[in-house]
């Protein structure tokens, strides 16, 4: 299947692109595999005509927004992400209304709707740096609370509003199974994505995104890490580390939208072009404005 997806690559001048919380077969399928950051990046940098995004609705709707002139495909339509949904645009605008004085910073896991309605997007490997960068004191920060609160601990010179919203998988990651592992492992490295709850994120020895927490464990040389995110990062760092070893805190971390897209379904996409993602013009480019400053803060 990966002879006849290399011949359609050619044949439509297409590129692959692979979230890290993606199956194996995915990920070997891809020409680019990382986390929302960099695969928005590349979207935008690529000169090929079709994009296919093997991830969650929102990172395919932010590589057309940012590529308006390329076909991006997502090969199963209904992969989504919950997290992106918690935000009613309705709210939002009653919290604009409220605080005229803020910056609205969302998260890349949003609609291109919200995307519009905020000044500036962030990613867990970004928001940070962005954040320390805005002139603004008052921030309203969208959808995730745990991440939202990660930065407001690290920045308390600035009034960070935060949302209600969460990663219902990152959610399930409790600091009672890292404990437990902990207590059975020796010298066991903990490494957290900044959307898990405060407790796991406080007994972490490294917080960052899904490639960042990539590159710590290849980069170090402790034996035993425990990995705090959705299980897919697990199966990438034990391909690639065969002498380190890994394990998942507890056995629930599993996202069922990233996991919905087969080597099939990539296949599927290239052959029929589908599914293609439209976004209206008027949202997205003003979605594209808040995307487009998340490029140029993140340097
Ligand atoms: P990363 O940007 O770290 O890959 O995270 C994306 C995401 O949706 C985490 O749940």
């Amino acid at each position: 299947m990966i002879d006849e997806i290399n011949k359609l690559k050619k044949e439509k001048n297409a590129l692959i692109l692979a979230h890290n919380y993606q199956l194996l077969e995915v990920i070997d399928a891809a020409d680019y595999v990382g986390d929302s950051f960099y695969l928005s990046d590349i979207a935008k940098k690529s000169d090929k005509d079709v994009i296919v995004l093997c991830g969650v609705h929102f990172m395919a709707e932010s590589a057309k927004i940012l590529s308006p002139e390329k076909t991006v495909l997502l090969p199963v339509v209904d992969a989504g992400c919950p997290l992106a949904d918690m935000v009613d645009t309705d709210k939002l605008s009653e919290y604009k209304a409220k605080h005229t004085d803020a910056a609205f910073v969302c998260y890349i896991n949003t609609t291109a709707e919200v995307k519009a309605l905020c000044d500036v997007v962030v990613t867990s490997s970004n928001a940070l740096k962005i954040i320390k960068k805005l002139d603004n004191k008052k921030i309203v920060f969208l959808p995730d609370k745990n991440l939202g609160e990660y930065i407001k601990e690290q920045v308390p010179e600035k009034e960070i509003i935060l949302w209600e919203g969460f990663c219902p998988t990152h959610k399930k990651i409790s600091k009672e199974s890292i404990l437990m592992l902990k207590d059975e492992i020796k010298d066991l490295v903990v490494l957290a994505h900044p959307e898990c709850e405060k407790d796991v994120r406080d007994i972490s020895d490294f917080v960052g995104s899904t490639k960042e927490i990539i590159e710590y464990a290849t980069n170090t040389n402790y034996k035993n890490y425990v990995i705090a995110t959705e299980e897919g990062v697990i199966h990438t760092l034990k391909r690639d580390n065969p002498h380190k070893n890994f394990y998942a805190p507890g056995k629930t971390a599993t996202c069922p939208n990233m996991k919905k897209t087969r080597i099939k379904d990539v296949y599927e996409s290239l052959l029929y072009m589908k599914h293609e993602i439209k976004v209206d013009k008027e949202v997205a480019d003003k979605a594209r404005r808040a995307l487009e400053n998340m490029l140029l803060l993140a340097r």
